[in-house]
């Protein structure tokens, strides 16, 4: 349905539907990427807190050998303070030869900010694209020359800055710039699609609804609590990071799907800082995939996961 009103936008990089499947950090590797661009999307690798060098060129050779010939359009995500620790995941990135760069969850707030890595991808040839929480942080970021923002609702999943619902947002933002604004947060339909393209978006930015994906990387255990899972089970929380310690700045909490240790802590953050059996049980957890335990990075649309599908069915979907 939405095919029939292509962006800009997207028509410019190749697409025949105005789906990106979000960058997902331990999700969106090489073989979702290629397998979400060759059904007309554009697919992206997505490298967060445990990206590095080794992980991100494991991911391009798996989308080397999912994108058969070659050519066809692909994006890369990284975090602004993952590239700040390890300067080397912007090189090899900018250097596999992506369509589009995101940098998210960065700081607009100080004029130029960390946005020296705009000028990095402008340099290849590619798109330099970054989520944004409000308005004022979308202009901030297309003053500092991104190609497009994405206005990333409190629905979403994963980590981020939990403010507006999207469709609140997405009309401040798109009243804000005037570079393509995309949008984030829930949207698992083509209806959904239908709505953000009405609002004014060039194109939906979807997580959750690819995150079960017969190509995603997700461990079994994981697509279960997925598809088990409904919006009313997530919460915006840093218990998981408190609890691994993880490097995220604490400005950008993650939606995930609780579990009994989620829920024991939550709100306790610093009691499990200093509680280091309930970490290393924790970690435990982790090591083993014990999903009982070990929440799963959702967004409040995750009641339509409802099996695992192909990503080319999840792009027909929503398109
Ligand atoms: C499992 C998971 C991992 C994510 N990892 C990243 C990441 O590494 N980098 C990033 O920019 N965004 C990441 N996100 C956020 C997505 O880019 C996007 O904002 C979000 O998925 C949109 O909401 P939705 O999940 O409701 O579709 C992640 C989201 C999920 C669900």
């Amino acid at each position: 349905m939405s095919d029939r009103r292509l962006s800009d936008w997207a028509a410019a990089l190749g697409l025949a539907a105005p789906i990106v499947c979000a960058p997902m950090g331990g999700v969106a590797g090489g073989r979702l990427a290629a397998a979400v661009t060759r059904a007309g999307g554009l697919g992206m690798i997505g490298m967060g807190s445990a990206g590095s060098v080794p992980a991100l060129e494991r991911e391009l050779r798996a989308l080397d050998a999912g994108a058969g010939s070659g050519g066809a359009p692909f994006g890369i995500g990284l975090v602004a303070w993952g590239i700040a620790r390890d300067p080397e995941l912007l090189d090899r990135a900018l250097a596999a030869g992506p369509a589009l760069v995101s940098v998210s969850f960065g700081d607009w707030e100080s004029p130029g900010g960390d946005a020296a890595w705009i000028e990095r991808v402008h340099a290849v040839g590619a798109q330099a694209v970054t989520q944004a929480a409000t308005a004022d942080e979308a202009k901030r970021a297309a003053d500092a020359g991104v190609d497009a923002v994405v206005a990333r609702g409190r629905e979403g999943g994963g980590h981020g800055d939990h403010r507006e619902p999207l469709h609140a947002l997405l009309a401040e933002v798109v009243r804000a710039v005037d570079v393509p604004v995309l949008a984030a947060g829930a949207i698992g339909s083509a209806r959904d699609v239908e709505r953000v393209l009405d609002a004014g978006a060039a194109a939906a930015w979807v997580g959750t609804a690819f995150a079960a994906c017969e190509e995603a990387l997700t461990p079994p255990g994981a697509r279960e609590a997925l598809i088990r899972g409904s919006g009313a089970d997530t919460l915006v929380t840093r218990v998981y990071d408190v609890a691994l310690e993880r490097p995220w700045p604490r400005r950008f909490p993650e939606r995930l799907l609780r579990t009994p240790f989620v829920d024991r802590w939550h709100g306790r953050e610093e009691a499990l800082a200093n509680d280091a059996a309930a970490r290393a049980a924790f970690a435990a957890a982790v090591d083993a995939g014990d999903y009982s335990i070990v929440p799963v990075d959702a967004g409040e649309g995750v009641g339509g996961v409802t099996r695992v599908r192909p990503a080319a069915e999840v792009v027909a979907l929503l398109r």
